[in-house]
């Protein structure tokens, strides 16, 4: 059975961790995967994490299944996260969520979801997108088509080539948008973007599935959440992907929700009938440790107070960084874009080339597209990646 396989070649992203842990110099520098990082290069346990885990270490009574939709007080609390306590949706019995593994399993299980309601279902994915949206997408077997985001010149929202392609989207088609911290470009759409692809959407009958995996990250809790509460006040329906592996750290607890906003209480009930039935046919239940740290957070009101604290220092710091870097670069030429984009990723708009050779010279490591991570970054690191890039820069001019 097995003989006739051939190997694959490695996700761009992991295969890029692999190669930075068997690079053997010491002043390596990883702006490669998303993972944030402090000052001193780890990715800590979040103090409300660690306080959260001993309370339930004291607590928890029983390892019993959970059920495919999960928790139901996480599930119960996200939806609070990313639509506000008071949002009208929640009044009117519209939301559902299920706790899912990870955003990637929110991802999947939307797609299959999406593939029940109408099998030959087409979702629109932003150019560029997150290297694993199509593979999560269209590996469920939906239609991938692309529209432009990126102004490549600019690395600016290129919302006019966005719009005009999206208007040949027909009813029924499915728009994924990053609802925060745009990955890989850290371009993301403003207050007055949102209303007019929101009027888009309702104009022309399209379904809009936002992944918000970087909530907080970008500006704070609120404003990132800005895009998926204007949507669900205005519109029927619109499914929404998060995930808690940056906001919480829970990266390797696989931690995440998919939640439907359907047209009223009873069309919702039906939808997440199916969805749980999809749910119980692919992995049957998620786990349950990262989903119980972060509904424990979340209801208690002392635990809840320190992530944020500690999740709006993470926020600042990555703001911080990318002025510093920005500034740094500024004797290479306008990288003015990086102080104005959001979240732990931008393009410095390099080619292939330049990347291959800040890597085997340098020994500083981002994706081939000249993603990097700017939580990656630190005080002591950042004048050693400045300092590279006008080399690269300089030489290859
Ligand atoms: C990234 O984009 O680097 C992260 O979302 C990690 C991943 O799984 O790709």
């Amino acid at each position: 059975m097995f003989e006739q396989l051939k190997t694959l070649p490695q996700d761009p992203i992991l295969g890029l961790m692999k190669l930075f842990r068997e690079d053997p110099r010491t002043d390596k520098v990883d702006l490669g995967v998303g993972v944030y990082r402090d000052e001193a290069g780890q990715t800590p346990i979040m103090a409300a994490v660690q306080a959260a885990q001993q309370r339930l270490l004291e607590t928890e009574t029983t390892k019993a299944y959970i059920g495919p939709a999960g928790a139901e007080g996480f599930n119960r609390l996200m939806a609070q996260l990313l639509l506000g306590a008071e949002h009208p949706v929640l009044k009117d019995g519209r939301v559902n969520v299920v706790q899912t593994p990870g955003g990637c399993g929110a991802l999947r299980m939307a797609a299959e979801f999406l593939k029940l309601c109408k099998p030959d279902t087409t979702v629109w994915v932003s150019t560029p997108t997150w290297a694993n949206h199509i593979p999560l997408l269209g590996g469920a077997g939906l239609t991938i088509r692309e529209y432009p985001y990126l102004d490549k010149a600019t690395l600016s929202v290129d919302f006019d080539a966005m719009i005009s392609c999206l208007e040949q989207a027909e009813a029924g088609d499915v728009v994924l948008l990053h609802g925060c911290c745009h990955n890989p470009s850290g371009a993301d759409l403003d207050a007055d973007q949102w209303s007019a692809i929101t009027d888009l959407v309702e104009r022309k009958g399209l379904l809009p599935f936002i992944d918000i995996a970087y909530q907080g990250l970008g500006e704070g809790l609120e404003q990132d959440a800005h895009g998926v509460r204007l949507m669900a006040e205005r519109l029927p329906e619109v499914i929404v992907a998060s995930s808690c592996s940056k906001n919480f750290g829970l990266y390797r607890e696989r931690t995440g929700a998919l939640m439907l906003i359907a047209a009223n209480a009873q069309q919702g009930q039906a939808a997440t009938s199916q969805l749980l039935s999809a749910i119980r046919s692919h992995y049957s239940m998620p786990p349950s440790h990262g989903a119980a740290v972060v509904e424990m957070i979340l209801d208690t009101p002392e635990l809840m107070q320190q992530w944020q604290h500690e999740l709006g220092a993470m926020c600042s710091r990555i703001l911080e960084l990318r002025a510093a870097l920005s500034q740094s670069l500024a004797p290479a030429g306008d990288f003015s874009f990086i102080e104005r984009q959001r979240g732990m990723f931008s393009f410095l708009g390099i080619s292939p080339q330049q990347v291959q050779i800040l890597r085997d010279e340098f020994g500083i490591y981002m994706l081939d597209s000249s993603r990097i991570n700017i939580a990656g970054l630190s005080a002591a690191t950042l004048p050693q990646v400045a300092n590279a890039l006008q080399d690269v820069l300089g030489r290859t001019e």
